[in-house]
């Protein structure tokens, strides 16, 4: 859902967020492909978990009419400005084929959806193994039969580093900062920054208090949670060592600075 308009120092934060690291329709085609190579038919009913302004279950909806989404996040005034912004931007048919919910993502499973998707990390927020193992049990009671559990997650040496990245966007630069990473929890102290071209700065716009999970845990709690097939989707990069966007199932690779990849598993 990003927005034409010029973006500035006054512009809303959640549209600078959306601008500065969300693809929700690159994003949701993947998904769907992905889902349909495994499934052998499309899928139907999305739900959307951490949803923040609900953006991805919006380029789902869009993907045909066939398609309903569920939206869940915990934050009403995040849920209320995606209703104001992104819904808005939806036919109002359309808009009757997505519900936001106001929950706890462990403590919302009926219905029973073919795709339940974690994007930007966000199940970071879960730093016990207990309460991870918690939400991966649920996503999956949550699963029809085949249905996929779909997660982004980010690693490389520069993940347990205390460190800023600058990626330039339309209109301001993101600001990616490290602020503390401790190699002992794995806990990190992770915030968004915006700076603009006349030098104003939106620090801390967001802030994250996360843990960081590696590969092989997480793959161990889908498998303990009962998930099945459980893959791993591999962002390839460019001569320059830059993501390319193009994801590959892959049961090897080699280390990275820095990596993005998804973690797949069904029901
Ligand atoms: C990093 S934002 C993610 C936004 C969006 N999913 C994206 O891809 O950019 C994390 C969101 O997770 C929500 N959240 C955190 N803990 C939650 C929980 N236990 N249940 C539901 N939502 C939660 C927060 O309110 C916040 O909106």
């Amino acid at each position: 859902m990003t927005s034409r308009e010029k973006l500035g120092p006054s512009t809303d934060v959640h549209l600078l967020y959306q601008e500065a690291v969300q693809s929700p329709e690159v994003d949701v085609r993947l998904i769907d492909r992905h889902y349909k190579k495994l499934a052998g038919k499309p899928a139907r009913l999305f739900r959307e978990d951490f949803c923040g302004t609900a953006a991805l279950s919006c380029a789902w909806i869009e993907l045909g009419a066939d398609r309903k989404a569920i939206a869940v996040d915990l934050h009403a005034p995040t849920l209320a400005w995606g209703k104001k912004n992104n819904l808005a931007k939806l036919s109002i048919e359309q808009r009757t084929r997505i519900d936001l919910v106001r929950s706890d993502v462990r403590k919302i499973s009926r219905p029973r959806v073919d795709i339940v998707c974690a994007l930007n990390f966000s199940y970071c927020v879960f730093k016990q193994r207990r309460d991870m193992l918690d939400y991966v049990k649920n996503a999956r009671r949550s699963l029809n039969p085949g249905g996929m559990l779909f997660m982004d997650m980010w690693g490389g040496s520069e993940s347990q580093t205390e460190h800023r990245d600058r990626t330039r966007r339309r209109g301001f630069i993101y600001i990616w900062e490290q602020r503390s990473f401790d190699p002992i929890s794995f806990h990190a102290d992770c915030r968004i920054h915006f700076e603009f071209p006349d030098g104003r700065l939106r620090r801390n716009a967001f802030t994250y208090d996360w843990r960081l999970w590696t590969l092989p845990e997480l793959r161990d709690i889908f498998e303990e949670a009962g998930l099945k097939d459980i893959h791993v989707l591999w962002e390839t990069s460019d001569k320059n060592g830059r993501g390319t966007g193009v994801y590959r199932r892959m049961e090897r690779t080699s280390a990275e600075e820095s990596w993005v990849a998804c973690l797949v598993g069904r029901a």
